[in-house]
């Protein structure tokens, strides 16, 4: 990553109705990603506000649904922010002043709130200033907000930035502080996670940012310094770096910059040299998105279950559904409608569903559903699964059950996207962006919120309150499994697909649970290493696939040692004894399984519903491995496109 540089920094001059969002509203505030927004600042002596747009822009690839910035210039606050891209917002500020040079600015994608302009940052403090740009989530703004409209304070948008910006007004105003001392001492008070970065028209030399749990940092360029939730918009400008660590907080003035604990306590910080370039800090140093988001997935997952899944008290709780469970429970059939790998997680979901619930589900692809005037009767309710919520057949699904006054719940990933809209409730995956096209960390985070949804529906019905809290602590146990699936077997599969890489075929076989991920392992190979896959459930392999095995075919066997294990291993023999590659993953590797298979990969052992979590993640890295090594384009294959908004 970065190398630390031997200097030792020390401060130059040590400074004294929007859109309707269906889910959005009803969810836990709680579940929420804290590094998805982006955050860039500037103090210099250049104008801030081209600066703080090409930084946004480099900011971009986090995701956007709105962005603004806010400078500051002769005693006055100039704000402009916009629902939309940043290019949006350049268009917007079309004439407008924002001149200054000490600025702040912020690109959002929204995982609570309507992305909208009112919801945009920065948020300005009633007496207009100071204005405030927030990653993070407060987890006490509840409390503090009611505190604050006490005494007379008012509220614009749904968010918590709001509610800490008119706390920082509040305890400036009733202590008579500085605008630095006031923002410390409301960072107090406040519970959660943030990375904020504040500036005044009081004081157009002052530019502030603390940072306890969100990443910031801190550029030092010649007499300008600028602020960055990552190095993205910073490195055009200067490699030197300064990271802040958690609970602390940096002053920065034309003249120099000083850093200090919440507490004040002065502190000497190193400055780094970034070695990367734009390119590999946009991908975390990975040399692919799509490496990045399946490396992502233990975060992705914990952050899809953060304040839902609560083995503390036994309960799942998802308040986007909420009011809707006993039309789930009650329901005559679900029938999901998705696309592409949504499909698949939407067929883990009927596996899922009905074991947990008996109510019968039926799974669509969303194309074919919604042109063949399917029969949905009063009785019946639609699901429909969207990572980018934005898939042209699959809201044609949500409007075709609509049109037959059919309930329709969604669930998506991007926050306020036209099938949340559309839907009449629903739960987001909090997965943060996925830009790769081959989607990952949705489809775990799709199956995450699959097997929350079923676990709720098995509360009362077919688990006792014992086995509910054995599952949810099962499924609480996920993310860490998912890491050791990723830290053990990633080097193994790398060398492994040195091996397969010259395959033209390749057969994924999987029983139960494991058979939509069989499907899911042969649509990531073709999707990004145009190699021909199929998926298949491995007991159909005699009714066909079987003519095609011999020893240029590898087959692709999920083994784990469940109720299906048997046949799963009577199915690779038949395969060995044709002398297709088997390639087995297993739960257990046993010298009879060992015996038969040219490569076994091991992963951790989990309860039965929740395998497709850990046997995906070395599907998704063979095709990972074999796309590059094939040098194929991972991240955007050919023909292929992440939001298909076509018909
Ligand atoms: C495209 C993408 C796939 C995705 C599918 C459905 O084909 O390439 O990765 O699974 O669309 O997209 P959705 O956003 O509806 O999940």
């Amino acid at each position: 990553m970065q190398r630390p540089s031997p200097a030792v920094a020390v401060a130059k001059k040590p400074a004294s109705t929007p859109a309707r969002v269906c889910f959005s509203s009803l969810l836990s505030r709680q579940a929420n990603r804290t590094s998805m927004c982006g955050i860039v600042g500037y103090i210099g002596s250049q104008e801030a506000e081209e600066l703080l747009l090409t930084g946004l822009k480099r900011l971009e690839y986090r995701g956007y649904d709105s962005a603004g910035l806010a400078t500051v210039d002769d005693a006055a606050l100039h704000v402009q922010k916009q629902e939309g891209k940043v290019d949006d917002l350049r268009s917007s500020l079309n004439g407008a002043s924002v001149a200054g040079t000490t600025g702040i600015g912020h690109t959002r994608w929204a995982t609570h709130g309507a992305p909208n302009d009112v919801n945009a940052h920065p948020h300005v403090s009633s007496d207009g200033a100071f204005a405030l740009v927030h990653n993070g989530i407060i987890e006490n703004h509840g409390a503090i907000k009611e505190r604050l409209e006490e005494k007379g304070y008012a509220f614009q948008s749904e968010t918590d930035t709001e509610v800490l910006v008119k706390l920082i007004e509040e305890v400036k105003r009733a202590t008579d502080l500085s605008l630095p001392e006031a923002v410390r001492q409301a960072l107090t008070q406040v519970v959660g996670a943030y990375g904020i970065a504040v500036v005044s028209r009081e004081d157009p030399d002052l530019l502030i940012a603390a940072r306890n749990g969100s990443p910031l940092i801190l550029g030092v360029g010649d007499d300008e310094y600028f602020v960055g939730s990552d190095a993205a918009p910073l490195v055009e400008h200067t490699r030197q770096v300064v990271y802040l660590e958690d609970g602390e907080m940096a002053t920065l003035r034309h003249s120099g910059y000083e850093v200090t604990t919440i507490d004040n306590e002065p502190l000497k910080k190193e400055v780094h040299e970034l070695e990367w370039s734009l390119g590999e800090i946009e991908k975390g140093g990975y040399d692919h998105f799509m490496l990045k988001e399946i490396m992502e997935q233990p975060d992705a997952l914990e952050d899809a279950m953060r304040g839902r899944v609560r083995p503390e008290d036994n309960q799942i709780h998802l308040g986007g559904l909420h009011g809707h469970w006993d039309q789930l429970r009650e329901a005559d059939r679900i029938v999901i409608a998705a696309c592409g790998t949504s499909w698949h997680a939407g067929l883990v979901g009927e596996y899922l569903i009905e074991s947990a619930s008996r109510v019968p589900v039926e799974v669509e692809y969303a194309s074919e559903f919604r042109y063949r005037d399917p029969v949905l009767r009063e009785g019946d309710v639609v699901l429909v699964i969207s990572q980018s919520g934005e898939t042209a057949d699959t809201l044609a699904a949500v409007r075709e059950a609509h049109s037959k006054g059919i309930p329709c719940f969604g669930i998506c990933n991007v926050v306020g996207s036209t099938i949340a809209r559309e839907t009449d409730a629903g739960v987001y995956l909090h997965a943060g962006p996925e830009i790769g096209v081959a989607s990952t960390k949705a489809f775990t985070a799709q199956v995450t919120v699959l097997s929350m949804i079923a676990l709720k529906l098995a509360e009362g019905r077919t688990l006792s309150k014992a086995e509910l809290a054995d599952n949810i602590r099962a499924l609480a146990g996920v993310p860490d499994k998912v890491r050791r699936v990723l830290n053990a077997s990633n080097g193994a599969l790398q060398s492994m697909a040195h091996t397969y890489r010259y395959a033209s075929n390749f057969l994924y076989l999987g029983r139960g649970y494991n058979f939509p991920v069989a499907l899911e392992g042969a649509l990531k190979l073709k999707e990004i290493s145009y190699i021909h896959a199929e998926g298949y459930p491995a007991a159909e392999m005699k009714h066909g696939p079987i003519a095609l095995i011999d020893r240029s075919m590898p087959v692709v066997f999920m083994a784990m040692k469940d109720s299906t294990y048997d046949k799963v291993l009577s199915n690779i023999e038949e395969v060995a004894a044709r002398e297709g590659s088997v390639i087995a993953i297993t739960d257990d590797k046993d010298a009879e399984l060992e015996s038969l298979c040219e490569a076994v990969v091991e992963i951790p052992q989990t309860k039965e519903f929740l395998s497709p979590l850990l046997t995906v993640i070395p599907l998704q890295l063979l095709s990972y491995h074999i796309a590059v090594l094939r040098g194929c384009h991972v991240d955007q294959p050919r023909n292929l496109a992440k939001s298909v908004t076509v018909e």
